[in-house]
């Protein structure tokens, strides 16, 4: 595979781009994304598995959404939100609360991204509640503004070197569904329940910010007990319940929001990625008497809520709702499931589980160590990837050793089936040892 100019651009980023703006994997210079394909500087053609981490639920350049871009864009680009209204953020916003789980009045205060948002969620519920402190979970990721990255506990490297972070903020365990039910029944609430009683006054805390389904901490649904009993805890403690939907929001899960897997209704919602439908937006959508508690200019920024994103999110949204789209999404789903369930079948000694929820899954890839367990396989996670990008397909990594599986929503089927058959080429070349150590000198990851 020539990759000359990508190394090339590559090259030229480093002399210009702080470094703290890449997780590097291979040297991808994307030059053109149509559907769920990339192509590179060098012309080379991926199927992307990775969907602009979770940004592009419906597909690059999809033409619903791009309809709506080229049509907003001959009115105006863009007039803030601070001191005007206009129709596209309006109409949207009316559209977002339709979808609020349980049919609750919700309102929404658009930002720039995810992270933007999690700040919102942490605002707005100090303020409402008259309390201050904010519980996260362990190898949860909510961004990297500093609020954000205040409650980010996925990687020290959001950390190091840029404390003080934003105080009263505690971060207790998240019990996935790796758990089994009775240690989930027992151990999920114990940390907290300590501190409780120890230094952390229940009565001070405002609010639990939570991924129902933890993205970049490993592609893990919450075990449903856990979520029960910390349901039941925020509502017997006057805590807000707030439902971290950044990555896993936007039907990437077959609901609209994840936390309707576990038939909660939130206090407020995060949304970032797909709500602009590739455009830059992020938004906290809550019960009106919550978001009702904060005068402006408390939460606005000049970009935020823009025109094109809020056109290019109604579209999308519009979509969603279509029998094509339900139709498809459900097919694929059924597709993605049944060709990992023979990756697994296939390849036994290395993928040791799959998870997940619709089109967000996680393959785990462990090995067996020298006493006969099984153990993380951090190498020969990368050199599949490695290797899939070679054959043409964009998969990375979370967590270490579990490969993040979340193609565009609309993925031809064909394609999708063509990227596990990368993946399974890929393993077979890994089982084999045809792929060399020198491949794991790219990488520079989480
Ligand atoms: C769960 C989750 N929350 C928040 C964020 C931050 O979103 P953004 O990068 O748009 O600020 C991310 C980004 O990966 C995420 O996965």
């Amino acid at each position: 595979m020539n990759t000359q100019d990508c190394q090339e651009l590559v090259k030229r980023d480093k002399q210009v781009i702080a470094p703290c703006q890449h997780l590097s994997y291979f040297p991808l210079a994307v030059e053109k994304v149509q559907g769920a394909t990339i192509t590179d500087a060098d012309g080379n053609q991926f199927i992307d598995f990775l969907t602009s981490a979770s940004s592009l639920n419906l597909g690059s350049c999809n033409p619903v959404i791009t309809e709506a871009i080229e049509e907003q864009l001959q009115k105006f680009t863009q007039y803030t939100q601070a001191y005007c209204y206009n129709s596209k953020s309006i109409a949207y916003a009316e559209r977002l609360v339709s979808a609020y789980p349980g049919g609750v009045p919700a309102k929404v205060c658009f930002g720039n991204c995810g992270s933007d948002a999690n700040d919102a969620a942490v605002k707005f519920a100090r303020a409402y509640t008259s309390r201050h402190k904010i519980i996260s979970f362990l190898n949860g990721y909510y961004g990297n503004t500093y609020g954000s990255s205040s409650l980010t506990t996925c990687t020290t490297r959001m950390r190091e070197k840029m404390g003080p972070f934003l105080p009263e903020i505690y971060s207790f365990p998240f019990f996935g569904v790796d758990c089994d039910d009775a240690t989930c029944e027992r151990e999920c609430l114990a940390e907290m329940t300590r501190a409780f009683n120890s230094y952390l006054p229940v009565s001070d805390v405002a609010a639990v910010i939570i991924e129902p389904m933890q993205g970049d901490g490993g592609l893990l649904p919450a075990h449903p007990i856990f979520m029960k009993k910390l349901y039941e805890l925020c509502r017997a403690n006057g805590i807000l319940f707030i439902s971290e939907e950044v990555q896993q929001g936007f039907f990437r899960t077959g609901k609209w929001f994840s936390i309707e897997h576990y038939g909660i209704v939130p206090d407020c919602i995060v949304m970032g990625k797909s709500v602009g439908a590739s455009l830059t937006l992020g938004a906290l959508m809550g019960k009106a008497e919550i978001m009702d508690c904060l005068p402006a200019p408390a939460h606005l920024f000049t970009l935020g809520g823009n025109a094109i994103a809020c056109a290019a999110g109604i579209a999308a949204f519009d979509y969603y709702k279509t029998d094509e789209f339900q139709r498809i999404l459900a097919d694929n789903t059924a597709l993605v499931w049944s060709e990992a369930e023979n990756l697994k079948k296939k390849h036994p000694e290395i993928v040791s589980f799959i998870r997940g929820f619709g089109m967000s899954m996680g393959i785990g890839v462990t090995k067996k160590n020298a006493n006969g367990t099984e153990e993380s396989d951090l190498d020969g996670t990368f050199k599949i990837l490695y290797r899939c990008y070679e054959l043409g397909l964009i998969v990375i990594s979370v967590a270490g050793n579990i490969l993040r599986i979340q193609p565009p929503l609309v993925i031809d089927p064909k394609e999708l089936q063509r990227g596990f058959a990368i993946i399974d080429q890929a393993m077979s070349e890994y089982a084999a040892g045809k792929i060399s150590d020198d491949v794991l000198s790219n990488r520079a990851g989480w």
